[in-house]
């Protein structure tokens, strides 16, 4: 297990708080195989009834892993596979999840949002998903649910320009809930997340089924937007970004 995954069960409830402050929660393929595992196992114990995904003070996450993202375009022109794992885990999980976001949530960290049935952000949160400008691509089968959630134009301004969101717009596009500040998201989270463990489970896990569509369908478009994603991470214009980002002076 991830050391900068941590997982934790009270009740029916598991937590997983991604751990890593010191590079702003970028996710290594460690912690996505940490967290798949834990979405994993947490969908095989009905005695779980609500997954809570949280970050730490200033960052959700700021995304994958730079470093790796150019390790992985040199070493073999693939995507860092957990990150796969982790995306699939996620299309398939059956139990409600609840984010708490607090600051940054870059790339996947705002991706991630649109397979949660809730999510809670900090007056501090920031949503951005720089895709293009990093010379790669929307993953997480954001190019399909994105636009169904707040139509193509939001969903090209945030996805493709890379126009970032604040909390009052990710709620006003439906990616946030509710917006609390940044030292009550926890506790609003986990308020929330009782409140859905409270009811009775297998008619929230049918009423979850049926709103969130085709599995398959998901599933699918993770794969496709992985298959141009390995093309894009191995482009100059990628290995460019990824070196501008690596070596910028601060
Ligand atoms: N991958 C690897 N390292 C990252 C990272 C990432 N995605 N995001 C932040 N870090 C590291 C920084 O390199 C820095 O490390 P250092 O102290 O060893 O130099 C540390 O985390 C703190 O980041 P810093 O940039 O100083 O914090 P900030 O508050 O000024 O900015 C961000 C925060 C998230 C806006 C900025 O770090 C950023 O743009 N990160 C890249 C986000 C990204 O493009 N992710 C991929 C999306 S597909």
């Amino acid at each position: 297990m991830s050391g900068h995954i941590i997982v934790a069960d009270d009740g029916p409830i598991r937590s997983l708080r991604i751990n890593r402050p010191e590079k702003k929660n970028a996710l290594t393929a460690e912690m996505y195989s940490a967290l798949a595992a834990a979405i994993d196992d947490a969908n095989k114990n009905p005695a779980l009834r609500c997954i809570v995904i949280g970050g730490v003070a200033g960052a959700f996450t700021a995304g994958n892993d730079i470093e790796e993202f150019r390790r992985a375009a040199t070493d073999s022109g693939g995507l860092p596979r957990p990150s796969q794992v982790f995306l699939l885990a996620l299309a398939r999980n059956a139990k409600p999840l609840v984010a708490a976001v607090q600051g940054v949530a870059v790339g996947i960290g705002t991706t991630m949002l649109l397979h949660c049935d809730h999510v809670v952000a900090g007056t501090d949160a920031r949503f951005a998903t720089p895709f293009a400008r990093l010379g790669i691509l929307p993953e997480a089968a954001s190019s399909m649910i994105a636009p169904r959630l707040m139509g193509h134009t939001r969903a090209f301004a945030l996805l493709v320009m890379g126009r970032s969101l604040d909390a009052a717009e990710a709620k006003a596009c439906g990616l946030a809930n509710t917006v609390v500040a940044p030292g009550d998201v926890d506790a609003e989270a986990a308020k929330v997340a009782a409140e859905i463990a409270a009811l009775p489970p297998d008619s929230v896990a049918i009423a979850r089924r049926l709103m969130r569509g085709s599995v398959d369908e998901i599933v699918a478009r993770i794969e496709e937007e992985a298959r141009y994603f390995r093309e894009r991470l191995a482009s100059p214009e990628a290995h460019a970004a990824f070196e501008a980002f690596l070596n910028r002076k601060r």
